[in-house]
């Protein structure tokens, strides 16, 4: 039998990277592609893609979706769609214009792209931003979206468009609204990163507000598997919340780091930055119903993995 071909945008990323790992494991082979913006240390990426490159059945592309010919994309079985313009609160201002091209226009001209052609599924990474400071919690999927960010309006103008394109010309599309990702890789502009890096730096952690926010944290794992389960049994045009299973607030979250890393943190507080919701939490039913997914990792479980593979960085970085 012939071996299913996926396209991974984002590729490099923390979470299209641990994405093109599985599907590399699982059998299939893997175009990847990515632009490397500088949003972060573009090295920091590399290093991520450093166990798919020693595989004959990974290739990568590098190219900006959102300026490039498409046409050189191939066909694939199934499209997964990771590349953005990600980070809540530094979406304000200039910026803007980088979370439009990267995350609307990248989307758009990759839906063209694909539109017509024989696809198992067009999964989309879409966001918990997309409800912001939410109607109700836990947060259903018909919930009313109502960003609190630019970010977070972004990222629901590209889940409208691959639904619109998916109604219009039967693109066989699929949203995962993800909630806080976080594990081994994470971004480092991202909380649990900024936290492990600060602890084994000996420096302050910087918390905004009283610390008392929480978050549907989301295991890295987790995360995958719930993109695998899209590609196999969810149905066109289905819009899932992918949540961690349970709510924690962010003083907490040190807690359980400070024990994997043996070290006590410095608190410093500032002002909640604008954009910032102060809860998110899924309701899991729909996923859980229609896909059989249910969460496997428990925060401390994540945090010590995340908190393992920081140590592994930023020892590197020392020597
Ligand atoms: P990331 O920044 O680590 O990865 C995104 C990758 O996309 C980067 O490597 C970047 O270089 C690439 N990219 C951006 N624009 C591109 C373009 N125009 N062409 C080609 N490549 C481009 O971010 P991440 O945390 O891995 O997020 C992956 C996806 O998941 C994003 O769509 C993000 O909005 C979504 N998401 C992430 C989280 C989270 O907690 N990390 C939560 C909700 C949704
Ligand atoms: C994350 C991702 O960064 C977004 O790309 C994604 O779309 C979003 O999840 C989502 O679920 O949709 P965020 O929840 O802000 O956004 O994730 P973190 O950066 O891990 O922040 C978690 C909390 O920690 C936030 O309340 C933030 O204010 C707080 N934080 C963050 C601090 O207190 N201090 C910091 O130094 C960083």
């Amino acid at each position: 039998m012939r071996e299913p071909h996926a396209l991974v945008t984002g590729a490099a990323g923390f979470i299209g990277s641990h994405l093109v790992d599985r599907l590399i494991d699982s059998g299939a082979s893997v175009t990847g592609v990515d632009c490397f913006t500088d949003y972060y240390d573009p090295s920091l990426k590399r290093a991520n893609l450093a166990r798919a490159m020693t595989s004959p059945r990974f290739r990568l592309m590098e190219l900006d979706l959102g300026a490039a010919d498409l046409g050189a994309l191939p066909e694939a079985d199934v499209v997964f769609h990771q590349a953005a313009q990600a980070g809540v609160r530094a979406s304000w201002g200039a910026e803007f214009a980088a979370y439009t091209h990267h995350n609307v226009l990248a989307t758009q001209r990759l839906l063209e792209r694909y539109r017509g052609a024989k696809l198992e599924r067009f999964v989309y990474a879409s966001s918990s931003s997309v409800y912001g400071d939410a109607e109700r919690y836990p947060t259903a999927e018909d919930s009313v979206p109502r960003p609190f960010s630019p970010y977070g309006v972004t990222k629901l103008a590209g889940e409208h468009l691959a639904l619109l394109y998916s109604r219009n010309f039967d693109l066989p599309v699929v949203a995962l609204r993800y909630f806080t990702v976080y594990g081994p890789r994470q971004r480092p502009d991202m909380a649990f990163h900024r936290f492990a890096r600060a602890l084994l730096r000996g420096e302050p952690i910087v918390i905004y507000g009283d610390g008392c926010q929480s978050r549907d944290f989301t295991f890295i794992d987790d995360a995958i598997e719930s993109n695998l389960r899209a590609w196999k049994h969810a149905a066109p045009q289905a819009v899932y919340n992918v949540g961690g299973g349970s709510q924690v607030e962010v003083l907490e979250a040190i807690r359980i780091l400070e024990r994997a890393l043996g070290a006590k943190a410095e608190l410093r507080f500032e002002p909640r930055p604008p954009g910032d919701p102060l809860r998110t939490r899924a309701d899991a039913a729909r996923i859980e119903r229609d896909l059989g997914f249910r969460p496997a990792t428990p925060i401390a479980r994540g945090l010590e993995a995340e908190a393992e593979w920081a140590r592994g960085l930023y020892a590197e970085a020392r020597r």
